[in-house]
This record gives C-alpha cells, structure tokens and sequence, in this order.
C-alpha cells in the first residue's frame, strides 16, 4: 500500500535525489533501470514527481500485467527476451540478460543508470527508515524479521536497524526450497515461484552475519499462503509477500522462540501485477 503498490518506493526516491544531488543524473535527464517490476513501480513514482522520464527493462519472463501497471505510472517498458527462464519464472541469466539491454539504452540516451543491486542508497533507507518504524510501531517489541531477498536492501536495511536496538532479534532470510545460496547450499532449482527475489547468487552487498537463518519455502505453500492472505485476510498480494508470510508462520510454529514471540515481515507489493 506505499505510493505505486510496491516497497520499493523509498529506495527509488533515495537514488534519484542521490544522483541528482552529486550530478550522475541531470535535471530532467531520463533514469533506467532493470527491474522484475517492483523497483520500476518505486522510481515510477520517483520519476514523476520528481520530473525525470524512466525508461525500465524487463524480463519477458515477467507477467504482462507488470508492464502495464509501469506503463500506467508512467514509465517507458522494454521487454528483453528469456535466456533460460520459462513465464512466470525469471532466472539469473534472464535478468542478466535485461540489465545489459538497461545499460545500452542509458548509453544510447545519456541516462542515468540506476543499477539497484550496487546502490547503497537502497539499504540505506531501509535501516534509517523501514527498520526504526519497525521498532517503534512495535514498541520495541519485535522478537524475529523475515523477509525475502532480491538485492537484499530490505532485509539487510531492517536486520540492521533492528540488531542495533536489540542484538537479540532474529533476522531470517526466505529462499525457496532448492535455490538457497544464502544457507550456503548448492542452487539445484532455478526456477521458482518467488518474482524479484533468489535470484540463484549471493547479492553483492549481502552481509551474512546479519542473517541468523535462512527459511525455506516451497512454490506449494507460497501459493497456498498466497490465497489465504486473499480470501481469510483481504490482502491481495504477490509471491514474496506471500513466501514472507509463509516462512514466518514457519519459524512461529517451529517450536525454537518462545509463545509470545512477535515477528514483522514486509507484504512486497500487490497482487494485481501478477
Ligand atoms: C516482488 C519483490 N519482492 C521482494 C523484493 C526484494 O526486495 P530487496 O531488493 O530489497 O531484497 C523485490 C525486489 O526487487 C521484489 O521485486
């Protein structure tokens, strides 16, 4: 429910006034960026009011309805053909493939090429603002963080926060069963239901001893939770929130933290582009 329906919003403002602020990007001056769609949907918004035009590119591999949606908030969409993926799932050699396609179009159009998976700013934002508001709407109650990893922003930015008020709070990671690099075990499973995230390789900020575990979720339950969130709960959601959700009813019910343990999770984005 943040602006454009997706929890990249204030990682896409903090890059755009970023640039702007040491001269990468000119007034006016189009940004770009690869994006399974959620991060087009923050700098969507980010572009607009802050009056730069976005160009994104995208996995083919993604649904059609993320397209739709960037277009409606304004962005220009350039779908990039699969490697090795199939629709529905975008694998690491798909997303590849979309960034080198996002770094020639910035060239060819003297844009700013926002490349979000190097962007400190995404962390940055997260620790100085997701995770505090985490702390304080909790009362500095929360017991546990779980969340999915793309770039890793989210987790590591909230872990962060939260470790530094309360070392003792557990910070667990999601990846979907066979594609769990994170815990350190070998990727036999591309393919998966999770957009936007486990992308089959450690992201290149990632900070380990931020995680104190990694949770793993089937395609199986990530539907079912995905539906129940829907039909019991009114939250029509996509993969990662419902994987997030699912893997925290997990660590709930895996008898490891005490009964009135509380834990905070991030629903990413809206089922509607799905
Ligand atoms: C749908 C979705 N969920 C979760 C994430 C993970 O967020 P982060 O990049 O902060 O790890 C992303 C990132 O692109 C995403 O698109």
């Amino acid at each position: 429910m943040q602006p454009g329906g997706s929890v990249k919003d204030r990682a896409a403002r903090a890059i755009v006034l970023a640039a702007r602020e040491d001269g990468r990007l000119a007034p006016g001056a189009p940004v770009v960026e690869m994006t399974s769609g959620n991060m087009g949907a923050g700098l969507a918004v980010a572009c607009a009011a802050l009056e730069h035009p976005l160009v994104v590119t995208m996995s083919a591999g993604n649904s059609p309805q993320r397209a739709r949606m960037l277009e409606a908030l304004g962005a220009e969409v350039v779908l990039v053909p699969q490697i090795n993926g199939a629709p529905g799932q975008v694998t690491g050699a798909d997303v590849s493939a979309a960034a080198v396609a996002a770094q020639r179009i910035a060239a060819e159009r003297g844009g700013y090429y926002v490349n979000q998976f190097h962007a400190p700013e995404c962390m940055r934002t997260h620790r100085e603002a997701t995770g505090p508001e985490i702390w304080e709407q909790s009362s500095g109650r929360v017991d546990a963080w779980v969340a999915a990893v793309g770039t890793g922003a989210t987790f590591l930015g909230v872990a962060a926060a939260l470790k530094e008020r309360n070392p003792r709070v557990i910070c667990a990671a999601v990846e979907p069963e066979g594609c769990r690099p994170l815990a350190g075990l070998p990727v036999t499973k591309h393919r998966h239901l999770i957009q936007g995230t486990s992308y089959g390789s450690v992201p290149p900020h990632w900070d380990g001893d931020l995680m104190d575990l990694s949770i793993p979720v089937t395609d199986e339950e990530v539907e079912r939770w995905r539906r129940a969130l829907a039909t019991q709960e009114g939250l029509h959601v996509g993969y990662s929130a419902a994987a997030n959700v699912a893997a925290t009813v997990a660590l709930l019910s895996s008898g490891r933290l005490p009964a009135d343990t509380i834990a905070a999770t991030v629903l990413c984005d809206t089922g509607l582009k799905y």
